[in-house]
C-alpha cells in the first residue's frame, strides 16, 4: 500500500548551524536554566532571536508548545522550530517522540519537504541513542500521517513526500542513532500501514478484502507465510465463535493465519508468541444492535487485527529471531436472517459451549477460537489485542490501554515495552471472581457478565480458551482512534499496539 505521504528518514553528520534544511528542529525544556549548547551556538548567528522569543514569553519549552523562527541567511536552515519538551525531570523517550511527531505535523501543515531534527541532544547522557534515534523515526511517521485517500481534492497542495534526517555532527551518536532508526522506520511505516488499512471504511475492507491485505503484506517474503480459512475451511475446523459472528452478513467470514519463521536458526530457544487481534470490520451489535450515535465509529472495530498483521510485517522486516504466529479472526457484525441470536448455543473451536446473551459482545467470541487455535499450535506465549469493551474506556480514558494476564513476569515485559514504546497500559483484574459470573447454567460459559467490571469479565471470558500459555489481553478499546486532532497527530486510527508489540519482542530477545 502507498502511504498516503512518502516519508523517508536518514541520518546525517552536520554541525547545526551549517546543516542546510527546510526546516532545523531543536527542542527546549520548560526548566533549562541555561539554554541547551546547540540553542546557544544558533542564537548567537541569529542575533538573540531565539533569547528575545523567551524574554516576550512567546516560547517557554512548555510540552506541546512549539515556535517558529526564520534563519534569514544567518543560519544554513531556512527555518527553525522550537519545540517545547516540558519539564525535564517528567522527560521521556516519548517526549522525544512526540516532539519529532509535532515537528513532522508542522512540517505537513507548512508544506516543507525537508526537515533536520537535532531533538536528541537535550536528552544526551540520559537515554541511550539509539534508543532516541528509533522514537525520532516512529515520531516522523507518527505526526505526519494524513488520511485523505478519499478526498477529491486532497491532491491537489499534497505534500506527496517528507524527508527527514537525524543530524549530529560527532561520529559515535551518529552511528547508534543511525542503527536505531532503522528499526524505527520499519516500525513507523507499518503503524502507518496500520492506521490507514484501519481508517479504510467497512464497504471497502470486509473480512476477505483484509485477508487479501494480509496476503499482500506477506508477498515477496519467505520468511512470513499466510494462510487463509475461508468460510468452507472454517466449518471444517468447527470454529464456531468465528460462524456464529460472521454469519449476519454477506462478507464471509475468515481466519488470517501467519507464521513468521527466521531466517536462520536462533542462536538460543527463545519462547513461540502468538499475537491474536480482533478484526471486526464492523461492529453494528448485530441483533442485540447498537444506538445510531457514533456507530460509524465501528468500523475501527478491526483495529487490534490489524495492529497483529503490521507486527508481523514488521518482526519479519526486523528479522527477529524467534518463531511466531499471527492469528487475526475477521468477520463484519450485523444484523440479518441469518445472524446468530441472543439464546443461541454456540460450539467453539476449543469445544467449550457458549450461550449467548448479546450479540454485542461478539470480539470475544471470534478471540476465543483463535486462542485456542494458538494453544493447539503449543505456542508457549499469547498476546490478544482487541477493542473490546466499551467498559475499559470508562475505567481508564483515552489514555490508557487495558491489560490482563495469567504471568507476573509477562505483565512486567508488556509494561516496559509500554514505557518503551509510549503505548501506555495498566493491569486490571481477570481471576476467579470475575470467572465466576461468565459461567451459564445451560452451556459452558456465556458471553456477557452482569452491569459492573465489563472489561474484566470479558478478560476472564477469554481466560478460558488459552489452556497452558502464558497469555495477556490488551483491551485497546479508545486507544484505537484520536477523535480530532492534536499538536503531534492528525484524527482517526492511531494504529495503536504496532510499536507496544514489536517493542515487547524485541525485549524478549535482549532479556536474559
Ligand atoms: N467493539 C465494542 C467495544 C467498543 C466500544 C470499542 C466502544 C470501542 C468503542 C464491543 O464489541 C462491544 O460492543 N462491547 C460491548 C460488550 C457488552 C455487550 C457486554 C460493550 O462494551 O458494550
Ligand atoms: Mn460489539
Ligand atoms: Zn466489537
Amino acid at each position: 500500500m502507498r502511504q498516503i505521504i512518502d516519508v523517508a528518514v536518514k541520518t546525517k553528520k552536520a554541525e547545526f548551524a551549517r546543516c542546510k534544511t527546510n526546516m532545523l528542529v531543536v527542542g527546549q525544556f520548560s526548566d533549562a536554566t541555561e539554554p541547551d549548547e546547540i540553542i546557544r551556538k544558533l542564537d548567537e548567528r541569529l542575533g538573540g532571536a531565539i533569547e528575545r522569543l523567551k524574554q516576550l514569553g512567546d516560547f517557554t519549552g512548555k510540552a506541546k508548545t512549539h515556535a517558529l523562527l526564520y534563519g534569514n541567511g544567518k543560519i544554513a536552515a531556512e527555518r527553525l522550530l522550537l519545540v517545547g519538551l516540558g519539564e525535564r525531570s517528567k522527560a521521556t523517550l516519548d517526549t522525544l517522540r512526540k516532539a519529532a511527531a509535532t515537528a513532522a505535523n508542522r512540517a505537513v501543515e507548512l508544506k516543507v519537504k525537508h526537515i533536520s531534527l537535532a531533538l536528541h541532544r537535550p536528552f544526551a547522557g540520559s537515554l541511550d541513542m539509539a534508543a532516541m534515534g528509533k522514537a525520532m523515526a516512529e515520531g516522523v511517521y507518527y505526526g505526519s500521517y494524513r488520511y485523505d485517500e478519499y478526498v477529491s481534492e486532497s491532491k491537489n497542495g499534497r505534500l506527496g513526500s517528507l524527508d527527514a534526517q537525524i543530524v549530529e555532527p560527532t561520529p559515535a551518536p551518529l552511528k547508534s542513532l543511525h542503527q536505531g532508526m532503522t528499526a524505527g522506520v520499519i516500525v513507523g511505516r507499518m503503524q502507518s500501514y496500520a492506521r490507514t488499512l484501519a481508517n479504510r471504511p467497512a464497504n471497502v475492507i470486509d473480512p476477505p478484502a483484509l485477508a487479501k491485505a494480509a496476503r499482500d503484506l506477506t508477498r515477496g517474503l519467505t520468511t512470513l507465510r499466510c494462510t487463509i480459512y475461508d468460510e468452507r475451511q472454517l466449518e471444517a475446523q468447527k470454529m464456531g465463535g468465528i460462524l456464529a459472528v460472521g454469519s449476519g452478513s454477506r462478507s464471509k467470514p475468515r481466519l488470517i493465519i501467519l507464521r513468521y519463521t527466521p531466517a536462520k536458526k536462533p542462536a538460543r530457544r527463545l519462547p513461540t508468541v502468538a499475537l491474536v487481534g480482533k478484526a471486526v470490520t464492523f461492529d453494528s451489535g448485530g441483533i442485540s444492535i447498537k444506538p445510531a450515535q457514533d456507530m460509524d465509529q465501528m468500523k475501527l472495530d478491526k483495529s487490534g487485527g490489524i495492529a497483529v498483521l503490521a507486527a508481523m510485517k514488521a518482526a519479519a522486516e526486523l528479522e527477529l529471531p524467534l518463531n511466531l504466529w499471527g492469528l487475526v479472526p475477521a468477520a463484519e457484525n450485523l444484523p440479518s436472517g441469518s445472524s446468530y441470536r441472543p439464546g443461541d448455543i454456540v460450539t467453539t473451536y476449543s469445544g467449550k459451549t457458549v450461550e449467548i446473551l448479546n450479540t454485542d459482545a461478539e470480539g470475544r467470541m471470534i478471540l476465543s477460537d483463535a486462542l485456542a487455535f494458538a494453544a493447539r499450535q503449543k505456542c508457549d506465549i499469547v498476546i490478544d489485542i482487541a477493542t473490546l469493551t466499551g467498559a475499559c474506556m470508562v475505567a481508564l480514558g483515552q489514555f490508557k490501554a487495558g491489560v490482563m494476564s495469567n504471568d507476573d513476569e509477562l505483565l512486567r515485559d508488556l509494561q516496559k515495552a509500554a514505557d518503551d514504546s509510549g503505548e501506555s497500559i495498566w493491569p486490571l483484574p481477570s481471576g476467579e471472581e470475575y470467572a465466576e459470573e461468565m459461567k451459564s447454567k445451560i452451556a459452558d460459559l456465556k458471553n456477557t457478565g452482569s452491569r459492573w467490571g465489563g472489561a474484566c469479565t470479558a478478560a476472564a471470558f477469554l481466560r478460558q480458551f488459552v489452556g497452558e500459555m502464558k497469555w495477556a489481553h490488551l483491551d485497546i478499546a479508545g486507544m484505537d482512534v484520536i477523535a480530532s486532532p492534536v499538536v503531534y497527530a492528525s484524527a482517526g486510527s492511531t494504529g495503536f499496539g504496532v510499536r507496544l508489540l514489536i517493542a515487547y519482542l524485541m525485549n524478549l530477545i535482549e532479556k536474559k
